[in-house]
């Protein structure tokens, strides 16, 4: 096949694996250790729970376990896999990428690009990106590229957004789109500025809440404007079938909605219908794990793409605190009906282990 040939076939996702951590806790059982009304984290927030990594299982092996699945669904021969990207803000080393813990793991090496992608929650998206374009460039030649958004997400014990923490990893397989093809053209919009950021050195984050989110509205907003550009925005918006959030936490991703409808003069019942059925029911998964920071958006992607017909299409608006947002648009391919993936959600769902506010606490000492 020529390379021009080859840069133009259509890239995207063949196949996705996904994993969350052995532990988890309602937000119930964290009110009471912070004194907070259990109605704030559920209403307020609109959390359930959140998972947790253990000593033995964090980020590595999610992203691992992640990846083994994605690829065990795949088609293809792993001796094709020619670039492994891992976005993660859970690094291990400030020169070690994560990716080679997760090679090491998989037994990956060789005639392989490897690396890992840092900037906040953005990271996994700009690893869908980067092997969306080497790939669509012709550079890949018939290679696929193996993607992999991987992360735990822990405040401070006491810190005001605890409730949020989470923890989980996406991995995709890019080559051919047999569940959603990856549109080129994509709307970028980013701003330095410090809404959440964690020194060299600190293990927490440090979070400037009411800026982020006002970070996060104006960047969903630009991104938005951008894809709408001349068209009627109701008309562009209605023919996707879900529109994807990064999920810090319900309550922000219904608050940008909010930002973007009032942005489009829409009014508040034609927003609130819109959050309804567009937005909400692709955060089913987000709720019951949490911030998962670069898999977040993942998560709710794999949600969405769940059960769609081919043709069918979404979008997906990623942001990373710093910051950088993207909206990307997909479209359904044949096996998107099947969704073979919501059973790696399923197990873990199921398998996990609750744990009480009294272990918690002990787990954070
Ligand atoms: N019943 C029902 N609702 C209640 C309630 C109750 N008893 N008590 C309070 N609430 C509501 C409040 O009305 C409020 O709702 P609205 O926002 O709709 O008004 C909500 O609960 C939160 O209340 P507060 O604002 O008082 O909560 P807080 O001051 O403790 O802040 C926080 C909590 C909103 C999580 C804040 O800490 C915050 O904004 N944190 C950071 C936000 C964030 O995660 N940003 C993204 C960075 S992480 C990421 O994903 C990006 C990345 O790249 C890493």
């Amino acid at each position: 096949m020529t390379s021009t040939a080859l840069a133009m076939r259509p890239t995207g996702i063949a196949s996705i694996g996904l994993n969350l951590p052995p532990l988890a806790m309602s937000v119930e059982e964290l009110a009471p250790l912070r004194g907070e009304d259990p109605k704030k984290y559920r209403l307020g927030l609109g959390c359930d729970s959140m998972s947790l990594c253990t000593p033995e299982y964090g980020v590595v092996e999610l992203a691992t376990e992640a990846a083994r699945r994605a690829l065990d669904r795949w088609s293809g021969d792993r001796d094709r896999i020619g670039m492994l990207a891992v976005g993660t803000e859970t690094a291990f080393d400030m020169s070690r990428p994560l990716s080679a813990w997760v090679a090491d793991k998989l037994g990956l090496s060789g005639a392989v690009r490897s690396y890992e992608v840092k900037h906040a929650c953005y990271g996994g998206t700009l690893a869908v990106r980067q092997a969306t374009e080497w790939r669509m460039s012709g550079a890949a030649g018939d290679q696929a590229a193996l993607v992999i958004a991987a992360d735990e997400a822990l405040y401070e014990p006491g810190d005001p957004g605890e409730p949020t923490q989470g923890a989980g990893a996406v991995a995709m397989v890019i080559d051919e789109p047999e569940v959603a093809t990856i549109d080129s053209v994509s709307y970028p919009w980013s701003e330095p500025q410090f809404d959440f950021w964690r020194p060299v050195g600190e293990s927490y984050p440090r979070v400037d809440g009411p800026l982020s989110l006002d970070c996060y509205r104006r960047a969903a907003e630009n991104c938005f404007k951008a894809l709408v550009g001349t068209k009627n925005p109701e008309q562009v918006l209605s023919e996707l079938a879900a529109i994807c959030f990064h999920v810090p936490f319900p309550k922000m991703v219904k608050k940008a909605v909010v930002r973007v409808g009032e942005f489009f003069s829409w009014d508040a019942e034609r927003i609130e219908r819109f959050f309804l059925e567009k937005v909400n029911p692709t955060m089913v998964w987000n709720r019951l794990c949490g911030n998962a920071y670069t898999a977040s958006l993942w998560i709710s992607v794999a949600n969405a793409l769940k059960g769609l017909s081919a043709g069918q299409r979404i979008a997906a608006f990623s942001y990373g605190s710093g910051f950088g947002a993207e909206l990307l648009t997909l479209e359904a391919g044949p096996r998107a009906a099947a969704g073979d993936w919501a059973s790696d959600i399923e197990a873990d769902l199921s398998q996990r282990r609750s744990i009480d506010g009294a272990t918690y606490s002990r787990s954070r000492e």
